[in-house]
């Protein structure tokens, strides 16, 4: 349940699942954080899966920072766009591969980039002992040059594999972190989303 006067509107919220691998954690994490973020009661709650997104590697000649909406993407990642295009705030659920996040999230990104611009974003990561630490910073870094904001409490992972029973995290305080990490999501969705709506952002 949300408090405060910015409640009387939902803001809505993408869930990316960033890892594609075969027999993938990832889609556990994202649907238990799309089931907090519904219990929230704060947002509007979209599962956006880049398994089933085309997602080529080699990018257009242009730009997708000038090209705008004539930007030639392939008819498979149309979803993908239009939730990216239509969210007030995302969730970015990614494991670690090598000390980095994966690189179909790079991809997704890199597809784009007015659809991130003044909008908050938080992380959800999982891997070994590092708990994806290493790909949230690289990832921070990636959305400060797309003009995102991104959230200071996310949700972190280590070893996963004892972390999480039955589609759960095991310790009974994650809840109420994933409670905090929303709160500060929903503040800035609201924030930003009324900041657009009064003024162009100047990228
Ligand atoms: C190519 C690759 C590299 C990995 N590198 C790391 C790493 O640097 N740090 C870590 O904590 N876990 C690492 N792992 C373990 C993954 O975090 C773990 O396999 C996790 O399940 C991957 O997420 P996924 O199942 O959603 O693909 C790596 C896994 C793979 C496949």
């Amino acid at each position: 349940m949300v408090s405060g006067m910015e409640n009387t509107q939902k803001h809505k919220l993408v869930v990316v699942v960033g890892s594609v691998r075969e027999g993938r954690f990832g889609p556990v994490v994202a649907s238990w954080v799309a089931e907090q973020a519904r219990v929230h009661g704060g947002f509007e709650v979209e599962t956006v899966d880049l398994a089933d997104v085309d997602l080529p590697l080699a990018l257009p000649a242009e730009s997708p920072r000038s090209a705008g909406a004539s930007y030639p993407r392939p008819a498979g990642m149309a979803p993908l766009t239009a939730a990216l295009e239509s969210a007030d705030a995302f969730v970015v659920v990614t494991p670690e591969y090598n000390h980095s996040y994966p690189a179909s999230l790079k991809a997704a990104v890199d597809w784009h980039f007015t659809q991130w611009t003044a909008k908050p974003v938080a992380f959800v990561s999982y891997g070994g002992v590092a708990g994806g630490r290493h790909a949230v910073q690289h990832l921070e870094n990636v959305f400060a040059e797309l003009h995102a904001v991104t959230v200071r409490d996310g949700l972190v992972f280590p070893s996963y594999f004892t972390a999480w029973r039955d589609g759960r995290p095991l310790d009974p305080e994650t809840p109420g972190h994933a409670r905090t990490m929303l709160d500060q999501l929903r503040w800035w969705a609201h924030a930003l989303r009324s900041a657009r709506d009064a003024v162009p952002y100047p990228a």
